[in-house]
């Protein structure tokens, strides 16, 4: 039988890149699915802490296995900026054509245009946490192309491609994609596991 998992996030984008990848072993359930409507917050200063808060609040409400994962873009000319804001980058309630505007804008001038994303899962399998990260380095275009994806992919090029996210199929995205290599990290430690 296969081992279900809750995914802790509303994000439909995320909810099709981890099922591209997930494999027949694992079933993830979405919180919808589950019958979960609070809107979790992402409180804190980390990507670790937000993580663990969302995968903490979903296992105390079901008491099952659950994860949760949260993303950041940080550039390195702004100090690592928008980093765990990078969904409020442009202020509470803004979207993501605001956001791009703002880092656009922010990166005007200068010559280092490097940048990459970084997400944390935090799992939780029978009440025990483990975190797994994933990294993809890249680079910041100077204007936006493309319509797929979301977020920031439209201005983002990873190293090693000649195209933003937001050019690519959802398995183009995924041979370069942070959030693809902490997932890979996922299945290979449930692999592990007698579930
Ligand atoms: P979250 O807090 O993990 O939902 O993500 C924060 C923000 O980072 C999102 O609202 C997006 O703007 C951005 N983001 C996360 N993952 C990606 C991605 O794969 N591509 C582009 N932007 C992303």
């Amino acid at each position: 039988m296969k081992t279900q998992l809750i995914f802790a996030t509303n994000n439909e984008h995320k909810i099709a890149e981890i099922r591209s990848v997930i494999g027949n072993d694992f079933s993830i359930i979405t919180l919808q699915e589950a019958g979960i409507t609070i809107d979790i917050p992402e409180p804190h200063e980390t990507l670790e802490a937000n993580a663990s808060e969302k995968s903490r609040t979903i296992y105390q409400m079901t008491n099952q296995h659950c994860f949760s994962e949260d993303t950041g873009l940080e550039v390195t000319s702004l100090k690592g900026a928008p980093g765990v804001k990078s969904a409020r980058y442009a202020g509470e309630g803004r979207d993501f054509q605001q956001n791009i505007d703002l880092l656009l804008k922010n990166l005007e001038g200068k010559s280092d245009r490097t940048a990459r994303f970084r997400t944390v899962i935090s799992l939780i399998l029978d009440g025990r946490e483990i975190l797994f990260e994933g990294i993809c380095e890249g680079r910041i275009a100077t204007d936006q192309k493309g319509l797929q994806g979301f977020g920031y992919d439209p201005v983002f090029i990873p190293d090693g491609a000649t195209k933003r996210f937001a050019e690519m199929t959802m398995d183009e995205k995924n041979k370069y994609s942070h959030r693809k290599k902490a997932v890979d990290k996922l299945i290979q430690y449930l692999q592990t596991k007698d579930l």
